[in-house]
This record gives C-alpha cells, structure tokens and sequence, in this order.
C-alpha cells in the first residue's frame, strides 16, 4: 500500500508567512498528525506532495521513511497526485490523504482500505451543508457514478447532501493511465482528482464509500478558526482518553495537552493546566490550577498547586510544590522536597526532604538532605561573566535572606545565620554569620521637615 499526502495548497485564507499544513495543532504540525497516522497504517511508500512553503515543509518534517514531490505550479488534486505517482510502488492500493485534514483516524482508514480491495473507495459524509464540497452522485441502483464539483454541480447535483471528503484509495496499477487522461476542462480549470471515479466506473471498477466515525474526522483547516475549532476537538479526545485510563480531570473543555501527557492512576488535574512536549505525572499526582509543566516527570503522590511552572525538571515522589513555584530546565528534586511560593530553581539538584518554601532562588547548586533553605535566600551564581557552584550539604540550616556568592560549599550541619553574605566556606556543624554588630542609639532623634 502507498500513501500520499497532498499539502501543496496554499492556505490564503490563513494570512499567515508560516505554510499551512505546519501550523500547530495540539503542538504539532497538522500534516505531523496525517503522518503519524499514515505511518501506523505502515504504507510501503510514504509520500508527501508540497508546494507553497516547499523548503520550509520539507527541512521541517524531513525524516527517512518520507518521499518528497513537488508540484510547482498547483493545478489540481489529480496533478498533484500525479506527481507523486515515480514515488510509489506500482501495484497495491494508493491511499490518499489531505496534509490539512489532520483528525482522521486509522480505524477509518482501514475501513475505506477494505472497502478498497475490489476497485475504488471513497470515504464519504452526509452533511446538513454540503456547500462547497464535492458532491456523490448515485444511479438507482444506489451506486456511485461520479463526483461532481461543487462549481461544476447542476441544481439538482447540488441538493445532495453526500459529499466527497477528499480521502480516497485507488488501485495503483490504474492510476498512471486514469491521471494520463485527466482534463481540466472544467469551472475551475483544474485537474480534478475525483474525475478518476467515472473513469474507474466506465472500467467495470466496483466503487465503494466508507464513513468516519464522526464528521469531525474529516473536517479541514482553511482558517485560524477551524484551526481554533479543531484545536479544541483535538483537546476533547485527548481528555476524554485521559479521563478514560482513569485521570480525573476537574474540567475537560479546559485542559491543553500539546505533546504527550502520560498519567499513573488517579492522577487528578485541576482547570487551565497546559502540557507540552512529553510529561508524564506518576501515580496520585495531584496539579492544581493553572500550571504549565513542559517536559517533565513528576512522581507518584506529588502535588503541584496552583500556577506552578515547570520545565525540563524531574520531581521525585512525595513532592509538594507551589503555589507559584517555578522549576527551569536542570532542576532534580528528590522525594518529599518541598518547593514553595516564589521560589525559582535552575540547574540544581534537591536530595530527599529539604524544603524552600519562600522567595528564594536556587540557581547551579547541590544541595543534601533535610535542607531547610530560609525565606530570601539567593544563590549568587553569576558574576556577570561565568556561573559558579553553591554546594549545601545534608541537614544545613540556611537562614532568610542569605547570599551565597559562588563558588562555595556549606558543610553537613552548618547553620548560617539570618542576613548573611556567604563569601567563602561554611565549616559543618558551626554557625557562620556575618553581620555586623547590632547597635541601638538612644536619644536619636528622627529628622523632622524643614519649614520654609
Ligand atoms: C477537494 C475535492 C472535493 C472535496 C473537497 C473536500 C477535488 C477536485 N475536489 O476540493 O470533491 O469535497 O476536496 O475538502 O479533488 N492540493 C494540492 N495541490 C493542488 C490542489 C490541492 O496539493 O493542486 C491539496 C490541498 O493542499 C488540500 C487538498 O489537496 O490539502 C484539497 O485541496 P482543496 O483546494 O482544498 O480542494 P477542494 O477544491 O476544496
Ligand atoms: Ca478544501
């Protein structure tokens, strides 16, 4: 079986300089989605034919098992297909998919496949509006005959309401003869892929239609508002599988997912959380509202709360982090470590059950176990040229409002007192302070206004 993708379109009515089959849905590019469901479909040739955009479509998707044709100028779907035709093995089915109808599913496919395997098939749709689309024209015996073009349609052809979703396989060994033969003497002066079902029919070819299980499979991107309207189909299926393997989510119309959120059990995700590239949240995590996690692990009964924002960061079990809490790329957090409001953390790795829960910010730094970081705390890791250190070692006590100026290491037990500016190393189990010596004045006056 071949498959080709046609996305040489143009997609002006986007108004966008970005080409129309690579913009994102569900974070990925909607011919990304036509592929992947292509390759499940393990075809023996993989071809895409592309145009508008041509170098920017192909370095961006480029990957092994993909063969390019370009079709320069655009003249149709029957030219394009045609382009594509040196691309593919000459015998077996070909299997034609559109690169901005990006929601179909493989079972579908399988289905117009099988419907395929005497002749021709169609993958068709009754709608109330059939406007703009191609119409399926039947005999009386209730077979297909033809597609006629919306442009091309009598007014009795226009009031049926089946119409050509654009999705077809064909035989392979028919194909380079029946394209030959296209004209495009037509409204559009276009070489219609779909003139190819008269010809199939006037061959004695059985032509048969197969369904989706849902209109929404088969709807296209024209617009930034059926991309928005896909978009949120596209988050709805997502949150329903999710919901499915037993995620309880607080809203399902209100959750992103762009990339892969993998979920343990009862894990809960509360309103207007946005998933990106590959998370995965361990048994009994628990996010609260809010919060962006981009490439992370979370582990099992760890709780996130409101307005978190992770990325490239493991937390381990037992977590407990936020509200407003901010993890940057390089953060590894042991089990039990808790990371409270306004605390930032780069780079940096927390061992099992130390605790900054205030205003602090943790950049280049190891530190132990049963840490407690103060409210304040800064690690000076940048000197405005290079990026330093800060080692803290098992059960350190930093007090609030500490600088760290690294390099500098605070040995096991150390204790360092309110207000300090570490400059060089703190001995273990000692107290450092430097501060200087509290003085109070008395009869010190404050300075009173000046009268003119
Ligand atoms: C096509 C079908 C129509 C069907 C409709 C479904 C034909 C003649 N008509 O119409 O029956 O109801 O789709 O949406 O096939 N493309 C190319 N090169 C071209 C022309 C198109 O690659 O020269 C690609 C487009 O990028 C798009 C797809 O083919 O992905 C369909 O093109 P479009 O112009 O949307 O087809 P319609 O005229 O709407
Ligand atoms: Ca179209």
């Amino acid at each position: 079986m071949n498959i080709v993708i046609l996305a040489a379109g143009q997609g002006k009515r986007m108004h966008s300089n970005l080409p129309k089959v690579l913009h994102p849905l569900a974070g990925k590019a909607l011919v990304s989605h036509v592929i992947d469901t292509a390759r499940s479909l393990s075809p023996r040739k993989l071809c895409i034919v592309y145009g508008h955009g041509g170098d920017t479509v192909r370095t961006t998707l480029a990957a092994p098992d993909l063969g390019w044709a370009l079709q320069e100028p655009q003249l149709g779907t029957g030219h394009a297909v045609m382009q594509a035709l040196p691309y593919l093995d000459a015998d077996g089915t070909t299997l034609v998919l559109y690169g901005d109808v990006p929601l179909i599913q493989p079972e579908t496919l399988k289905k117009l496949l099988h419907a395929a395997q005497a002749g021709l098939a169609i993958l068709t749709v009754e709608l109330t509006d059939p406007n703009g689309y191609g119409r399926i024209v039947r005999n009386a015996a209730g077979h297909v005959t033809s597609i006629v073009e919306q442009k091309d349609a009598s007014a009795s052809q226009l009031a049926i309401c089946e119409v050509n979703t654009g999705i077809m396989a064909l035989p392979t060994a028919c194909l380079g003869q029946w394209l030959a033969a296209l004209s495009n003497d037509n409204a559009q002066h276009e070489y219609y892929l779909t003139d190819i079902v008269g010809m199939a029919v006037a061959a004695g070819l059985p032509v048969r239609t197969a369904h989706p299980a849902g209109e929404w499979e088969v709807l296209g991107v024209n617009s930034k508002v059926q991309l928005a309207e896909l978009e949120r189909i596209a988050q709805r299926l997502t949150a329903e599988q999710l919901m499915t393997q037993g995620v309880r989510l607080a809203d399902p119309a209100r959750l992103d997912v762009r990339g892969e959120l993998v979920c343990g059990r009862d894990v809960f995700i509360d309103v207007n959380c946005v998933f990106e590239g590959k998370v995965e949240l361990d048994e009994a995590v628990e996010i609260g509202p809010n919060c962006v996690l981009k490439n992370a692990r979370i582990g099992a009964g760890s709780r996130l709360a409101a307005f978190s924002h992770i990325e490239d960061a493991v937390v381990g079990p037992d977590a407990v982090i936020g509200p407003f809490a901010r993890l940057r790329p390089g953060t590894e957090l042991a089990a039990g470590v808790h990371i409270g409001n306004f605390v930032e953390i780069k780079n940096s790795k927390i061992a099992a059950q130390s605790k900054a829960n205030h205003l602090a910010y943790i950049g280049d730094a190891i530190i132990g176990s049963r840490v407690n970081v103060g409210a304040g705390t800064i690690t000076c890791n940048y000197d405005g040229a290079n990026k330093y250190q800060t080692i803290i070692e098992d059960d350190v006590f930093i007090g609030s409002d500490t600088q760290l100026v690294a390099p500098v290491t605070v040995g096991r037990g150390a204790t360092i007192g309110a207000g300090t500016t570490l400059t060089r190393d703190a001995p273990p189990d000692t107290l450092t302070v430097s501060r200087p010596k509290q003085i109070s004045i008395a009869g010190w006056k404050r300075p009173a206004k000046t009268k003119k």
